[in-house]
């Protein structure tokens, strides 16, 4: 059933509280997600977006029910992605000749999944469609944002920014708005949702924040197509992407491993402490890779100032748990956060060596050497441990001096 969002624009969207995974099995949604859809009946109706395939017929079947589909005038398709467009095949079935409008880059993402030929109009930055009651829609590309092809559609007069995966959250709720939420979950999930993937865009999305912010236009609502649309304050959310869009940290160090017998465990838990005796003032966290969630914990990585990681030599080398989440820290291109390593050995001990190396290689400033120790740290083992907590510490605290002169 049709929700209304504001005056002739309607929410038609599908609300998915069973999704656990997005984007195969790349990002945990622990929360649901929301695929939303927009129908706006001036003297044109326009639909905006669709939802995932899994939900195509149930999505035209309702829509069908709100609207006689010969009677849609214009679709837009803000990102070709198949959560947005997955309906577009069930949908143009019935309306094939109906113009869907998109950027350049969306035509060959749509053609490449679906290999329709459907009737495209590509629009640009700036480009308009007047729909009727001294309405527009106003087009702004949102290249990389976080797809090539993406982009954002604003309408005038009811002054609502459509923006897409930009300011979402996968947070499935059955409200409509950001003020009828839980605000923690709210905070958590968008946090969370920039983290794992906007974080590599981060140096466009602040060009673009000012782009968008330089055309002045008024905006009392950002209708995102992923959660709540943003009614109250939605200079909130813009605010906090400018925050996280540069080189965000906050006062947090994450201590992260693996372990095969407890010893590298026991290492983790005397750095944390050193840690935290010489640094009263900054959050310590540690966590066990295998036991936590990996973007959960991305999203810790993304609030620290620094971290240290630590796994056992195995064959040589170390863990696969630990090498494939440098790899997604590497993948997110995280700026200005320093680390460490540390990891048992029983004879070689290549583990911090090469940890240290992953490291650099995913844009970390790695401060020492790294500690390690030859089997089970016994108690000397583990107050070198303590001590060398302390002098990370030192490190990292020296940072966050400099991070304010930044
Ligand atoms: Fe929500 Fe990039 O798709």
């Amino acid at each position: 059933m049709k929700k209304l969002v504001k005056n002739n624009v309607y929410w038609v969207g599908k609300v998915d509280w069973e999704l656990q995974k997005f984007h195969g099995n790349e990002y945990s949604t622990h929360e649901g997600s929301t695929y939303n859809s927009y129908l706006v009946q001036e003297e044109k109706n326009v639909l905006i977006d669709t939802v995932w395939s899994p939900f195509a017929d149930e999505f035209v079947e309702n829509l069908a029910k709100e609207i006689d589909l010969q009677k849609i005038d214009i679709v837009i398709a803000n990102h070709g992605e198949v959560d947005h467009s997955g309906a577009l095949p069930a949908l143009m079935k019935h309306i094939p000749d109906k113009p869907i409008y998109c950027t350049a880059n969306a035509v060959r993402s749509l053609k490449g999944q679906y290999h329709q030929d459907w009737n495209f109009k590509v629009v640009k930055t700036g480009d308009k469609i007047d729909i009727g009651n001294g309405k527009e829609l106003i087009f702004l590309e949102m290249t990389m944002l976080h797809w090539p092809d993406s982009m954002a559609t604003y309408l005038t007069k009811d002054n609502i920014l459509f923006s897409n995966d930009a300011f979402g959250q996968h947070l499935a709720t059955e409200k409509l708005f950001n003020d009828q939420v839980d605000q923690c979950s709210l905070y958590n999930e968008s946090i969370k949702y920039y983290a794992n993937i906007l974080t590599p865009f981060s140096p466009i999305l602040k060009k673009k924040i000012e782009e968008v912010v330089a055309l002045n236009l008024p905006i009392e609502m950002i209708a995102t197509s992923h959660g709540v649309i943003w009614r109250d304050d939605p200079s909130q959310i813009i605010q906090r992407y400018a925050q996280w869009s540069n080189d965000y940290q906050e006062d947090q160090i994450t201590v992260i491993y693996d372990t095969m017998w407890n010893g590298t465990k026991k290492l983790a838990e005397k750095i944390s402490e050193g840690i935290a005796l010489e640094d009263p003032g900054s959050v310590v966290k540690m966590f066990n890779l295998t036991k936590y969630d990996e973007n959960d914990l991305i999203t810790e990585v993304f609030r620290s100032k620094a971290v240290v990681i630590g796994s056992p030599t195995i064959s040589k080398s170390i863990l696969h748990s630990v090498a494939g989440f440098i790899h997604l820290m590497k993948e997110l291109r995280f700026k200005g956060k320093k680390a460490a390593a540390f990891g048992c050995y029983g004879w070689s001990g290549e583990s911090v060596k090469e940890i240290n190396a992953l490291l650099a290689g995913a844009g970390f400033e790695v401060v020492s050497e790294g500690y390690k120790n030859q089997w089970n740290p016994d108690l000397d083992a583990q107050k070198a441990a303590i001590e060398y907590g302390r002098t990370l510490a030192r490190s990292f605290a020296k940072q966050a001096v400099e991070g304010k002169d930044r």
